[in-house]
């Protein structure tokens, strides 16, 4: 018997316990496939957790997550829990959870595969070949920073940056460019922000280190407009929580569909895996969910947080193995659709092609 791992789940709300029931599904078959062993542990987190134990980040999951070597996450949040104060709400949950983990670099990979190239509502010239990998930082900057208030009459949030923080996730940014093709974009808005400013002073120091890496500098508003003009020209780009979180979104629909694209959460200690695309409230429960980016956020688990390389390379072949052979769920169902599949038999179809790897 080859390794063991253990891994932590915590499905949320929504289609999330839908899409991740179907990523254990493919990681099981692969685990027996490559000769490993998963073992899972559930957690709580969001309005599950709400319902259940009135927190959106009970102590168990805090201390749970400790004890595994990766967690897989599906989404959070809903309509339900909407009305609730910010320090109740789902997304709270998920927020101490990312900054308790100490995850904080956020890394989604923005790819268009070959046979999804009409997906995209631009035009297949623009978005054919694209493959970006977003690096956003993921537990400071406007979402965690001090001082902030709400009143009815004035509210304010603080954006603010340590140049260690800067620093660090810069490092991760250049790490992955040499491993890429050697390009850094460092998204800011220097031009207004003294924030900015200083982040782009510290990504430059750190850019001393990579000598092999080409730095550019773009402001933020440019950078939104250029990911649509001209995708191709990106291969890394770096930013902050919020730019990062809005870029990140823009970047997915060069895709086709939020519904496939993967995202890893990683830091000092353990990490989080989970898709960029949220709770899809308005679709729960109904079996027509795309499980594709949650089980790529399974296959870069298995390549960063276990070091399974083979096993990941062999869950992303399967991925563009099922879209090459027509399989779609109702997402994509307009796009080269050969069978349109319900989410539990794109999870079935993917774990037999790995099985069959
Ligand atoms: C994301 C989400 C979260 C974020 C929300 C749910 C707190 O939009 O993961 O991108 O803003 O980080
Ligand atoms: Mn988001």
């Amino acid at each position: 018997m080859g390794k063991s791992y253990k891994i932590g789940i915590i499905k949320g709300d929504g289609i999330g316990p839908e899409i991740i029931d179907e990523a254990i599904k493919v990681l099981d078959a692969t685990a027996s496939h490559f000769g490993f062993e998963l073992q899972y542990e559930e957690f709580l987190l969001g309005g599950a957790a709400i319902d259940e134990t009135g927190s959106p980040i009970p102590q168990e999951t805090l201390i749970g997550v400790n004890r595994v070597d990766a967690v897989l996450f599906g989404a959070i949040g809903g309509p339900k829990w909407d009305n609730l104060e910010r320090h109740l709400r789902p997304e709270t949950g998920l927020l101490k959870l990312r900054k308790e983990m100490g995850t904080f670099a956020n890394l989604r990979p923005a790819i268009v595969y070959d046979e999804l190239v009409n997906a995209s509502t631009l035009k297949p010239s623009v978005v054919e070949g694209v493959d970006i990998m977003v690096v956003r930082e993921l537990t400071g900057g406007i979402y965690f920073g001090e001082p902030r208030e709400y009143t009815p009459q004035k509210a304010y949030n603080t954006m603010v940056y340590t140049k260690e923080e800067i620093a660090r996730i810069a490092k991760v940014a250049f790490d992955i460019a040499m491993k890429r093709n050697k390009r850094v974009c460092s998204v800011d808005k220097a031009n207004v922000l003294e924030v900015s400013q200083l982040w782009r002073e510290v990504v430059e120091e750190v850019a001393q280190e990579y000598p092999e890496v080409e730095l550019s500098h773009m402001y933020v508003d440019n950078a939104a407009m250029q990911l649509i003009r001209q995708p191709k020209q990106f291969d890394v780009i770096v930013t902050g929580n919020i730019f990062g979180d809005i870029l990140s979104d823009a970047a997915s629909m060069l895709s086709g569909s939020i519904g496939l694209l993967p995202s890893a959460s990683v830091g000092s200690k353990v990490g989080l895996y989970e898709p960029i695309h949220g709770s899809a409230p308005d679709i729960a429960g109904q079996g027509i969910a795309n499980p594709i980016a949650t089980i790529a956020s399974a296959a870069m688990m298995l390549r960063y947080a276990l070091n399974e390389i083979e096993a990941a390379d062999a869950i992303e072949s399967a991925i563009k193995k099922v879209l090459a052979d027509g399989y779609r769920t109702g997402d994509l169902s307009a796009y080269d659709a050969k069978e349109i599949v319900s989410c539990s038999e794109m999870g079935s179809i993917i774990a037999n092609y790995v099985a069959k790897s």
